[in-house]
């Protein structure tokens, strides 16, 4: 049976230049060095510059994405952005970078999952892309996280970065197996009923200001072990296979312990892990195209490996999503 794929066909990131290490946070906040990396493995972080907006930090990665794939822009019919720090609260930061890409025609919308953003987004484009109604989509998960931090609370201002990541999305025909090329599945979940352990405290229609990030952090890194590596299991018994077909994991980068945990739960060998959390904090639906990126250019990705990437955030949120590279 011929079917559609989504294979990734480039892939690109971005990082705004400032770096604000363990030590400068010393200095804003009652915090120390030796705590932030025990209990997250977090060194540093880049925090965008006052002039730079969540769609120019898309639009670099995109542009990296699109030379990566060899894609002009005008030939990209949709564009899925995942971010919960969009420019404005409309339109869209999506026709921000559709209208900076020189792009004309197509759809472009804003998918707003938190730090599962980029799964929701991928998934989505997949979705179109395997109905026919696209050909090459760009996924973007771009974050400017420090504008909605609360500079004063040390809980949650230590945890969180900026940055961008993108991926193009070709369609080509498949026979249907977990042989193929390309996305070979995607696994969404939501339970609205825990939006108190992970929220932003404002909003449009609530009190009319962007409000700040507050987290039950405990309660959540409870949830994100379990939820995790059941989403993971849920993937691999989708496509019958187990953790020795997989190559590579792109967890969601929001702390070390939790990917370690995961791992162990998992039993999966943690040289198969992309680890970027160190350098680049938690940067929310960015996180996994940047590790992604990483994992790329460092060639720890090669043609036909099985990679999973899987995340969980606020809402919750949480999915996985299972790709024969
Ligand atoms: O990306 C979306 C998903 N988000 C996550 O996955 C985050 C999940 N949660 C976590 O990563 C961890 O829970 C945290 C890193 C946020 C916190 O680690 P923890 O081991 O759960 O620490 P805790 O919140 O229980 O706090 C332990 C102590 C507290 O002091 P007391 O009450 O024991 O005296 C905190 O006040 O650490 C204190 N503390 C800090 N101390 C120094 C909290 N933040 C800091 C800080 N520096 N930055």
């Amino acid at each position: 049976m011929t079917i559609i794929r989504s294979v990734v066909s480039g892939c690109g990131s971005y990082l705004p230049e400032k770096i604000v290490t363990n030590a400068q946070m010393e200095d804003m906040v009652d915090t120390t060095d030796e705590w932030i990396i025990e209990r997250t493995g977090i060194r540093q972080r880049h925090i965008a510059a006052d002039n730079e907006l969540t769609s120019d930090l898309a639009i670099k990665a995109a542009q990296k994405a699109l030379i990566a794939a060899n894609i002009d822009a005008t030939d990209i019919d949709l564009i899925v952005l995942a971010t919960s720090t969009p420019d404005q609260t409309f339109p869209s930061t999506a026709t921000r970078v559709q209208a900076a890409l020189g792009m004309e025609k197509g759809a472009a919308f804003d998918v707003q999952a938190v730090c599962s953003g980029f799964i929701y987004a991928l998934a989505t484009a997949d979705n179109f892309i395997r109905a026919g109604q696209a050909k090459h989509a760009l996924v973007i998960g771009a974050e400017t996280f420090s504008r909605i931090l609360d500079w004063k609370d040390r809980a949650t201002c230590v945890l969180f970065g900026d940055g961008a990541g993108a991926v193009v999305l070709s369609a080509q025909k498949g026979e249907g197996t977990n042989k193929d090329q390309g996305i070979l599945s995607s696994h969404l979940h939501s339970d609205g009923r825990y939006n108190e352990l992970l929220y932003v405290d404002g909003g449009v229609s609530s009190t009319q200001s962007t409000g700040y990030l507050r987290m039950r952090g405990k309660e959540v890194f409870r949830h994100a072990v379990v939820n995790l590596a059941s989403v993971v299991k849920e993937a691999l018994e989708f496509n019958d296979m187990t953790t020795e077909d997989v190559d590579m994991v792109i967890p969601h980068q929001a702390n070390k312990r939790i990917l370690d945990a995961t791992i162990r739960k998992l039993k999966i060998n943690p040289d198969k892990v992309a680890m970027t959390v160190h350098k680049h904090a938690n940067t929310s639906a960015a996180s996994i195209p940047l590790a992604l990126d990483e994992m790329i250019r460092e060639k720890r990705i090669a043609r036909g490996d099985i990679v999973v990437l899987e995340a969980m955030g606020g809402g919750f949120t949480w999915g996985s999503c299972l790709i024969r590279w």
